[in-house]
């Protein structure tokens, strides 16, 4: 049986003896991407590199990075989908291309010193072809040289074949490989594109030659880059000869867990098990996204949102396994023993996470017996309706007045003998989300940073904000979070109380200065302790690599930044602030425009 830590640390030794520097993966939540709320693949962190930007650790890369997709959350508890997830990641930013890719993604599948996977359980996918680029003949030259036979290859369209993270951005056609999950070998001739359901995806390798610009317009990016993703998960259970990610070592623990608080024995009851798989998914998901550098706290909007629907369905379907009381710490211990080695994060936050989660499950605990209590207030009477109907509406009360869930009212309703018009409900409900939610939806569509001149002009307008905030207010001021579009920025610094008037002048004037002296923005790579020795100005808590890019501005600003920035600073314009306030407590929020 291969663990997780081996997998991880199998694909990072061989990636390193082919000359790859190893870089840290990168936090959950995206720095300055308003359009995603997590990172939902190993590229995310990269992509200013894939456009382009030098990376300070070279052109070979290879890493391993925690992921949160919401997508498929119904899916979630099937053998194949989890909300958070690993991807392990090789990169050639401009150097190696198909053939070196092919080639190596081959030898580490199935070399007798790597994963020794049998290659007659492979088979690959490459792209057709359409009207943006060509049939890609060459990537199926590479699989049938390393020995995959003609017809385990198979040509597919942009739908299958063509990786975009996003509706603009790096992107390009890929090949994708997949691993045999029927019953003995696979039939001559079998491959994705004629037996679907039997072969499982685990790698993929994207060819980013492209970035697209907007809707119409793709054009060629300045190198040619390679971008792998392997899912860990998937690829740990092929290896073992399971058929589901949920058999792997870390759920199993986590599933073992659940068992001892429950009582439930797995495999008992198919309908139960499933309960006991999104349980054990949803708590996962919810320990890395509050043990984050950045970690997030249940809240209304947002990443905040997304979070607490995991928590609530996770206590949801532990009352069906009969779990009456608070739980989620106590399997938020397993997530951390299981995963701190690989992400020292989630042991350094441990107090939070389980603070986080048993202040949401009280909560919500408190939520559902206020919601059982209503309902039995309202029974008397709707025991007297003949037909033995709940109205739509009043289904709604209770979710809207008290958050009480309507898988919950229906349950309650059923044991009473009555049924709910749920077409009513979903009425109401519908027209409550449209309203609410608006601001939140679109945050889960995907896609990139966008990195528009404009954008890369507030970036750089960022940087003298934050030096400004410190020379006026003191140098307790640190960054707490930053987000940028094309209309303005916006940035949060640690700073106790609101900026009176006249310091909120005094920022605005020093950033103006400094731009009318139109400063040189220059870029240097050093060692990151080298970097903070020199008083380069550094996230707190983020894990940077070992090197680093510094960005200075004249003798004015010095900060470790990703990039990109404008190479001088009399190109931004004139900086306006338009809001200060409140964004947290101890944190403060600023918006500003450039004109
Ligand atoms: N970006 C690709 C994916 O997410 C490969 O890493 O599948």
């Amino acid at each position: 049986m291969i663990t997780s830590t081996q997998l991880r640390a199998k694909f990072l030794a061989f990636f390193q003896s082919k000359q790859h520097a190893v870089i840290p993966g990168k936090s959950l939540i995206p720095e300055n991407d308003p359009t995603v709320l997590f990172t939902t693949a190993g590229m995310h962190p990269l992509v200013p590199y894939l456009l382009g930007e030098p990376h300070p650790a070279g052109k070979r890369l290879v890493d391993y990075q925690k992921c949160v997709r919401t997508g498929d959350i119904d899916e979630v508890g099937d053998p194949s989908h989890l909300t958070c997830f690993e991807m392990l990641g090789n990169w050639s930013l401009g150097d190696y291309f198909k053939k070196e890719s092919i080639a190596w993604s081959w030898e580490f599948l199935t070399g007798r010193d790597w994963l020794n996977l049998d290659p007659a359980k492979l088979s690959v996918t490459v792209f057709e072809g359409d009207a943006n680029a060509p049939r890609d003949e060459e990537s199926a030259s590479h699989w049938l040289a390393a020995g995959v036979p003609a017809g385990r290859i198979a040509f597919l369209p942009a739908g299958d074949n063509w990786w975009a993270a996003g509706p603009t951005g790096p992107c390009g056609p890929d090949t994708e490989i997949f691993y045999w999950l029927g019953a003995g070998l696979p039939p001559a001739g079998s491959n994705k594109g004629s037996d679907s359901a039997n072969w499982m995806e685990i790698w993929n390798n994207v060819f980013m030659e492209y970035n697209r610009v907007d809707e119409k317009n793709l054009v060629k990016l300045p190198k040619q880059n390679v971008d792998t993703g392997m899912g860990l998960e998937r690829t740990i259970a092929v290896l073992n000869g399971q058929t589901s990610v949920y058999q792997i070592d870390i759920y199993q623990a986590i599933i073992t867990a659940i068992g001892r608080v429950s009582g439930y024995s797995y495999g008992a009851d198919p309908t139960k098990d499933m309960s006991v798989r999104i349980i054990a998914d949803h708590t996962r998901t919810a320990t890395f996204i509050i043990g984050d550098p950045k970690g997030v706290s249940p809240g209304n909007i947002g990443a905040g949102y997304v979070l607490r629907r995991l928590i609530r369905r996770a206590v949801r379907h532990s009352r069906k396994l009969g779990i009456e009381g608070g739980f989620l710490g106590q399997l938020a211990e397993v997530v951390i023993g299981q995963f701190a080695g690989a992400y020292p994060e989630l042991a350094e936050n441990r107090q939070r996470i389980l603070d986080e989660l048993a202040r949401e499950e009280a909560k919500f605990l408190e939520t559902l017996q206020k919601g059982e209590h209503e309902f039995e207030k309202m029974l008397p009477n709707l025991l007297k309706n003949p037909q033995k109907i709940m109205s739509g509406r009043l289904a709604f009360k209770l979710y809207d007045t008290y958050g009480f869930p309507i898988e919950l009212t229906l349950e309650l309703a059923a044991e009473n003998g009555l049924t709910v018009n749920r077409a009513e409900f979903d009425e109401a409900f519908k027209k409550h989300q449209e309203l609410s939610r608006a601001s939140t939806e679109g945050s889960f569509k995907g896609g990139l940073a966008e990195q528009s001149e404009i954008t890369t002009r507030y970036h750089t307008a960022t940087h003298l904000l934050q030096q400004a905030l410190k020379m006026v207010l003191g140098d307790h001021v640190a960054q707490k979070g930053s987000n940028i579009t094309a209309e303005r920025l916006r940035f949060d610094f640690s700073h106790p109380e609101p900026m009176t008037p006249e310091q909120l002048q005094r920022v605005q004037e020093i950033v103006n200065q400094q731009i009318a002296r139109d400063l040189p923005v220059t870029m240097e790579i050093l060692p990151l302790e080298q970097a903070k020795a020199s008083g380069a100005t550094a996230l707190f808590g983020e894990k940077y690599d070992a090197l680093v890019k510094v960005y200075t501005m004249g003798d004015f600003s010095k900060e470790v930044c990703g990039g990109p920035h404008v190479e001088r600073t009399g190109l931004l314009g004139k900086f306006i602030i338009q809001k200060e306030q409140s964004s947290s407590a101890g944190v403060r929020r600023i918006k500003a425009v450039l004109e």
